[in-house]
């Protein structure tokens, strides 16, 4: 503990915060991560990416072509029927994140110079990106930025690979076209085929939208396509004044009418316990996104909105959570029920917005990111050997579906923070 608050001191010196960005295939920088010393409970940092690999590796061999991992089949968790991830369609959300998992686990490699095991993890990501190859001009969600931009354009930003450029651009343009000047916002979902009570929204957008915007950032900056930035602005302001509670935590869904953009409803279901609650997984992508957007723009309203979401997270977390700082799916839950992927999603934000404050701030969001990270490390949450996934007790789709299990993305992110946070100490 005291270890990490010396380090956090140094934090505004921290520049390293695109370090995914500044790898190309043949630089490596051994010794910049701290990946073989920093303790993360009973875990080195490393010792929990090895762990890590192999499951996502034994998860990829055993994936049927053309589908992608999204949760784990049940929660029974002593049966071996509900170990395995099952497969889904690379239409759903998630198909970015198995992808995903391999260029993250590519850039650790480089960075350590194990250039044949980067090697290899970039092989697998060869042969599984074609199958998203429909995803970048896929019309009617939001969604396309979480399948593009975390496949995609980390594989074309690790690489450079030119074949990775076009998909994000033409990503970034589909998800324009869900834009609308009336209400100032991307519309999340066309809600004609959903169930209750998604089909009673008119014109929804989802605080989850704010992980898509980074995407349209990458984009503009690229091509010098103004409009996209813009338009990732003003969803950013639109969010800020719609999806926020009093408390600074958020709601799921502000519903609009798309006609004249007047606000019709907030509410924190379909995810969330009830229409009241909080959604603790819309609150980690707050923190999340408003950390990137304001990584990209240097706008002050935006820093200023992701350390209103995180202390709000935090003194939620501190009334449900205390013990071991794993959130509860919902943080009116009378229940008690986690949701492990809302934890991971917190910590790498967490670890990132410390970048970005001053010195006593980024001790209170490192040591916070450390706490989830032990918790989730723990071994109550971490899935067993024979488990696909890396962590379990995620809730994926309260009441519906996917309750109380593995969820990819939960690994994804938890993957995301320990490198993160291995290179935030890596870089002393
Ligand atoms: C910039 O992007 C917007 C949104 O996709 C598009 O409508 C516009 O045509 C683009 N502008 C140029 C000059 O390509
Ligand atoms: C939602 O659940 C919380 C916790 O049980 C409760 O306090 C609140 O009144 C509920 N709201 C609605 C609209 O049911």
């Amino acid at each position: 503990m005291i270890r990490t608050m010396k380090a956090s001191l140094l934090l505004v010196l921290y520049l390293a915060a695109d370090h995914s960005l500044a790898l190309s295939s043949r630089q490596c920088t051994v010794g910049q991560l701290a990946g073989d010393r920093l303790m993360i409970g009973k875990y080195t940092v490393e010792e929990l990416i090895d762990i890590s690999k192999a499951k996502i590796k034994r998860v990829d061999d055993r994936q049927t072509p053309a589908t992608f991992p999204h949760a784990t089949e049940c929660a029974d968790y002593s049966s071996s029927r509900c170990h395995n991830y099952n497969e889904v369609e690379p239409r759903r959300w998630v198909g970015g994140f198995l992808p995903g998992l391999f260029m993250q686990f590519y850039d650790w490699d480089i960075s350590r110079c194990d250039l044949e095991d980067a090697d290899a993890w970039l092989e697998r990501f060869d042969k599984r990106i074609g199958d998203l190859s429909e995803e970048p001009t896929r019309e009617g969600t939001h969604d396309v930025g979480f399948k593009v931009f975390y496949s995609y354009g980390h594989g074309y930003i690790s690489t450079g690979n030119e074949d990775w450029y076009e998909p994000i651009v033409q990503g970034a343009h589909t998800l324009a076209l869900r834009y609308s000047d009336t209400v100032g916002a991307i519309k999340s979902w066309d809600t004609e085929n959903y169930r209750y009570p998604t089909n009673q929204f008119k014109w929804p957008v989802i605080i989850d939208n704010m992980m898509n915007l980074e995407m349209m950032l990458w984009v503009s900056e690229k091509t010098g396509n103004q409009t996209l930035w813009d338009m990732a602005v003003q969803h950013s302001k639109t969010t800020i004044r719609d999806l926020y509670r009093s408390d600074s935590c958020t709601w799921h869904v502000a519903n609009y009418d798309g006609d004249n953009g007047e606000l019709l409803g907030q509410y924190s279901q379909p995810q969330g316990l009830n229409m009241t609650s909080i959604w603790t997984r819309g609150v980690a992508f707050g923190i999340h996104g408003f950390t990137t957007v304001y990584k990209w723009t240097k706008e002050e309203e935006f820093l200023s909105q992701a350390i209103k979401t995180a202390d709000c997270f935090i003194s939620e977390l501190e009334k449900c959570c205390e013990n071991d700082y794993v959130p509860l799916f919902d943080f009116q839950d009378t229940e008690k029920r986690p949701d492990t992927s809302a934890g991971a999603i917190a910590a790498s934000g967490f670890i990132e917005l410390s970048t970005f404050v001053e010195a006593e701030q980024s001790v209170k969001y490192v040591l916070a990111a450390d706490r989830i990270l032990k918790g989730l490390a723990g071994s109550k949450y971490m899935g067993d050997e024979d488990m696909d996934s890396i962590l379990v007790h995620g809730m994926g789709d309260f009441p519906v579906k996917d309750i109380d299990v593995g969820l990819i993305y939960g690994d994804y992110f938890f993957v995301e923070a320990l490198t993160r946070f291995a290179a935030l100490e890596g870089d002393r």
